[in-house]
């Protein structure tokens, strides 16, 4: 089966306080956008198919490692229609069988080895899975700055992307979750409303999403240690 690529970057990063969208702030060397498509870039990809907004006037003046196995669509209102929106147009090109691994544009230091370790455990899978943690720290649920309880963290997984499955049953998932007006938050919420089994692989902590202005010099401190 071959590998297809999307990575969501229609979003407005509204948690983060700067006129700049997030994915166009620089991180060392380069955009966090290049960073995450750069990386991507380098699995054994049929095509890199990149989300963006209506406005956008940015990504496309920018310079990436592989731009031959670049596409652009225009993503949608909510994280899933842009995903939605990149699957619909991969239509033509994959087959039901082909994987594809949906990467958040604001994960810059997604690392090679996790990526290859994803395509291992998921190569002989017929659904699919993604890269997550184990929750390291203590959970409470809280009401109104007041503790109610805490929640046990055996079992609870931090869920990352990629997230990679077979293109048709993902496209299935999203088009159903759509119809049906579910909530889903991430592509393996979809998959789990089919009642299918989604594996969870081992990932890295630092394989941050870029939410708040503060992390941007966590991923710089991060991308700086892997390099060394
Ligand atoms: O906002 P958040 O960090 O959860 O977004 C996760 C990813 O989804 C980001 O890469 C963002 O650009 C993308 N996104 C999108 N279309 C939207 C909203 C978010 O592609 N409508």
């Amino acid at each position: 089966a071959r590998y297809w690529a999307i990575l969501p970057a229609a979003g407005s990063g509204s948690r983060f306080a700067s006129t700049t969208p997030k994915q166009y702030l620089t991180l060392i060397n380069k955009t966090v956008m290049q960073h995450s498509v750069d990386r991507i870039c380098q699995l054994p990809v049929q095509g890199c198919v990149l989300a963006i907004s209506a406005h956008d006037e940015t990504a496309k003046t920018l310079s990436f490692a592989k731009p031959a196995l670049l596409h652009w669509v225009t993503g949608g209102v909510e994280r899933m229609d842009s995903v939605l929106a990149a699957m619909q147009y991969l239509q033509q090109f994959a087959t039901a069988q082909d994987w594809v691994l949906v990467h958040d544009v604001a994960r810059p230091c997604i690392l090679a080895n996790d990526l290859q370790h994803l395509l291992d455990e998921l190569k002989e899978d017929t659904v699919g899975g993604l890269l997550a943690v184990p929750v390291r720290d203590t959970l409470k649920r809280g009401n109104a700055g007041q503790v109610v309880e805490t929640v046990p963290r055996d079992h609870l997984w931090q869920c990352q992307t990629p997230q990679m499955f077979r293109f048709g049953l993902l496209l299935d998932a999203l088009q159903q979750a759509k119809t049906k007006q579910q909530l889903v938050t991430d592509e393996a919420g979809a998959i789990e409303q089919l009642g299918l089994p989604v594996k969870l692989v081992n990932g890295s902590s630092t394989n941050i999403k870029i939410t708040y202005p503060e992390d941007l010099g966590l991923a710089a401190a991060i991308l700086k240690a892997q390099a060394e």
